[in-house]
């Protein structure tokens, strides 16, 4: 009842926000649950953003903001536009910039009108339209607000009635106005297994821009996820920060500018880079959308309704379950046949997963796939490894008591494949010049129906022909060199149409096989972004999965992400024991890529005991709270804890990261998200055979208000690097 009435509240209230302060003065107020956007409509119907951040008690007082906090003169009046044309008076980096029908390379976007409607249980949309005064062209800013997680999902929307087509140079999804003293941006960089390497620095005077142009694979060394603090520097409890994401799985850009009157202007969206775009009249052009989230609490808030969003709204099941595999990746890479995978079902079993994933390798018979130099695109079983085809494989599976899935890599082809032979027109490479290999492999082209045909139909062929099949790992190894399409005639669309392309085949899937546990790869985390994880139930975050450094890859991605689609495996990566390595993995959606006929007795009974455990604590990890207590990046140690909505049972991980004498938790460390006045019981988890804990010595009662005033020291230590403990409330 009270999820129905909560957002009812809220939306009563918002239907009240539309104040006006002078004539010709419109305030439109986009609000969630505890924060404001606030767009000022001006005299001469200039639209331009007035508050971001906290929402106002009363809402008639949003009439009374005016100058969003500007120092200064503004020559143009424009600095703060919700959506800055260029062209004509702008004098910063645009949200938007075209070439209309006649030549005229100016645009003046006035507003028309706005309006508001509910979009489902807790969403509210605001569509504000404009419209050039001189020219048929038109802009609908929206905004879609969830309530009660405080995410604003905005986009737009382009359209003209000109003679002819109107050249899209730049199309912004969002263009923002934060004032504050100081800016501090947190953007992330990397490479393969190294992904999101966290960077906080003062944004000064100028641009700052975040972008890719690597088409595919297009996060590699940069995805499109920050947070932005205001005044001072991002805190995990405290203080003022936008989170931000754009979703879009191609090429974006996202350009922070301090302006003239040291104010942040924010533009987000596909990136402009050889991408012009022709819009013929009467067509519409939407851009992806940019989501964000403001908190005056810290960087945790902002990533819990980041999360809280994503499960609700956003990824497939979010909200529901998942299946913990064993892959056979690292266990065999390409070297095996239908014996060696029959043994490995077993192994699954034995070790306690629900699905076995039969990784890369199983394909191309003219050129067997036997390494990384041939048979992309030739998606037919190997008939020396697999005689009895994939059918049988599902079956031998079943019988073992275990589900099966499989790896693809749909949308690449290898120069080594039959497909290239045939199909020398459905491949990104230009006329005249070299052919650049990235992994041996070029990139199919999406943007070719036909192509988007036959990729649709790999992963629809394998499930037509097995329909128990469970699993899809999606993969995608290369990146777009020598960018250029046989067949589309718009050179510069190419990588917008890809990514347009690529989601009409997800969609299409997605409409086939909801259900469908589908993984989103990308060589490891090339991809990883929340356009694509509209079809995707989970994400391969890195192929590292060195359990250290997995502490940090995964510190950083739970900043947007959720647990419930971080699929982190226990493999043989890396120094740490057996039981670090499998708590780290246990902190999303646990998987194992390891031979289990290689574990001494000790590893196979704490990894068959750990995947119990892990059945009763899954639900809290998937579904709860993140509270990161303590960030590796500021102590010897890493701390953070699952809390779920009923607020009676926790799961709580610390690991060591450094190991220098008496490095450990020295002191107790102060717990997140409890209820004060309850009380818990404290137990450790994950203890390896043959050791005690001496926490589970005695019982461990404590109160809420006790855990999140004094804390728990959980002991971790040279001796005790990784630690995992449950609270379960005591009546
Ligand atoms: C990529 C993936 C790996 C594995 C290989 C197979 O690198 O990230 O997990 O599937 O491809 O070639």
């Amino acid at each position: 009842m009270l999820r129905l009435v909560v957002p009812l509240l809220i939306l009563l209230s918002l239907t009240m926000s539309v104040g006006w302060s002078a004539p010709g003065d419109i305030h439109i107020a986009i609000e969630t649950k505890r924060t404001a956007l606030v767009i000022l409509v001006d005299k001469d119907q200039n639209p331009t953003v007035v508050h971001v951040g906290p929402k106002l008690d009363r809402a008639d007082e949003y009439a009374k903001i005016s100058g969003n906090g500007k120092r200064g003169e503004d020559y143009t009046g424009l600095y703060n536009s919700a959506y800055t044309p260029a062209g004509s008076r702008n004098l910063l980096e645009p949200a938007i910039q075209v070439t209309h029908a006649d030549g005229n390379p100016s645009l003046d976007l006035r507003y028309v009108r706005h309006e508001r409607k509910p979009v489902g249980e807790g969403i509210v949309e605001t569509t504000v339209f404009l419209k050039d005064p001189q020219y048929p062209f038109e802009v609908e800013l929206h905004y879609k607000a969830y309530l009660l997680e405080d995410v604003i999902e905005q986009w737009s929307v382009i359209r003209h009635t000109e003679k002819n087509s109107v050249v899209l140079h730049k199309y912004a999804s969002a263009n923002l106005y934060i004032p504050a003293q100081h800016y501090y941006l947190t953007h992330f960089h990397g490479d393969w297994a190294q992904e999101m390497n966290p960077v906080e620095e003062p944004l000064t005077e100028g641009l700052k821009v975040l972008d890719t142009k690597l088409g595919t694979r297009a996060d590699l060394f940069q995805p499109p996820s920050f947070l932005v603090a205001l005044n001072q520097p991002a805190e995990e409890d405290k203080g003022e920060v936008v989170a931000g994401t754009l979703a879009w799985s191609g090429n974006y850009q996202i350009a922070f500018e301090v302006d003239p009157l040291h104010n942040l202007r924010l533009m987000a969206g596909i990136n402009p880079y050889a991408s012009a775009y022709t819009l013929a009249p009467g067509k519409e052009f939407a851009t992806p959308a940019f989501l964000y989230t403001y908190s005056n609490t810290g960087k945790g808030t902002a990533s819990r309704n980041l999360h809280r969003w994503a499960r609700k709204f956003r990824i497939p099941q979010g909200e529901g379950n998942r299946l913990t595999l064993l892959n056979n990746w690292e266990a065999t890479y390409f070297d095996f046949n239908e014996e060696k995978l029959t043994e490995l079902f077993k192994d699954g079993k034995k070790l306690g997963v629900d699905l076995f994933l039969l990784d890369d390798g199983w394909f191309g018979n003219k050129y067997p796939r036997n390494n990384d130099r041939a048979a992309l695109g030739d998606w037919q079983e190997n008939v020396k490894k697999l005689p009895h085809g994939l059918g049988y494989l599902v079956k031998q599976a079943e019988e073992a008591g275990i589900k099966f899935g499989i790896w693809v890599e749909p949308e690449m082809v290898s120069p080594k494949s039959e497909l290239y032979e045939k199909h020398a027109d459905w491949v990104l490479k230009l006329p005249n010049r070299q052919e650049y290999y990235f992994r041996n492999q070029l990139v199919l082209d999406l943007t070719n129906p036909k192509v988007q045909d036959f990729v649709y139909g790999v992963v629809d062929d394998i499930m037509t022909k097995n329909p128990t099949l469970s699993y899809i790992k999606w993969d995608c190894n290369a990146v777009i060199y020598n960018a250029f399409s046989a067949t589309n005639p718009n050179p510069s669309h190419l990588y917008v149409d890809y990514v347009r392309g690529l989601y009409k085949v997800m969609e299409r899937l997605r409409t086939k096989y909801p259900a469908l546990p589908m993984m989103l790869c990308s060589g490891g985390g090339g991809r990883v972004d929340y356009g694509a994880l509209r079809y995707f139930t989970e994400f391969w975050p890195s192929d590292n999965t060195d359990g250290l450094e997995r502490v940090f890859i995964q510190w950083n991605y739970s900043y947007f992400f959720p647990a419930i689609a971080t699929c982190n495996h226990v493999t043989d990566w890396g120094k740490q024991p057996i039981k670090f390595r499998t708590d780290v993995a246990m902190m999303g959606k646990i998987g194992y890529d390891i031979v289990v006929s290689k574990l001494d007795e000790k590893e196979l009974e704490f990894s068959q005991q750990a995947l119990k455990t892990y059945d009763q604590i899954k639900d809290v990890v998937w579904h709860g709270d993140l509270f990161r207590l303590v960030s590796p990046y500021e102590a010897d140690l890493a701390s953070l804890m699952y809390v779920n909505d009923a607020k009676d049972k926790a799961v709580w991980f610390s690991y060591l990261i450094k190991n220098r004498y008496r490095a450990g938790s020295v002191a107790p460390i102060r717990l997140k998200g409890l209820d004060p006045a309850r009380n818990y019981a404290i137990r450790e988890l994950n203890v390896y055979p043959g050791t005690k804990s001496a926490i589970n010595a005695t019982p461990q009662v404590y109160s809420g208000n006790y855990l999140m005033t004094i804390g728990f020291n959980p002991t971790v230590d040279t001796r005790r690097t990784s630690v995992v403990l449950e609270l379960s409330e005591s009546k």
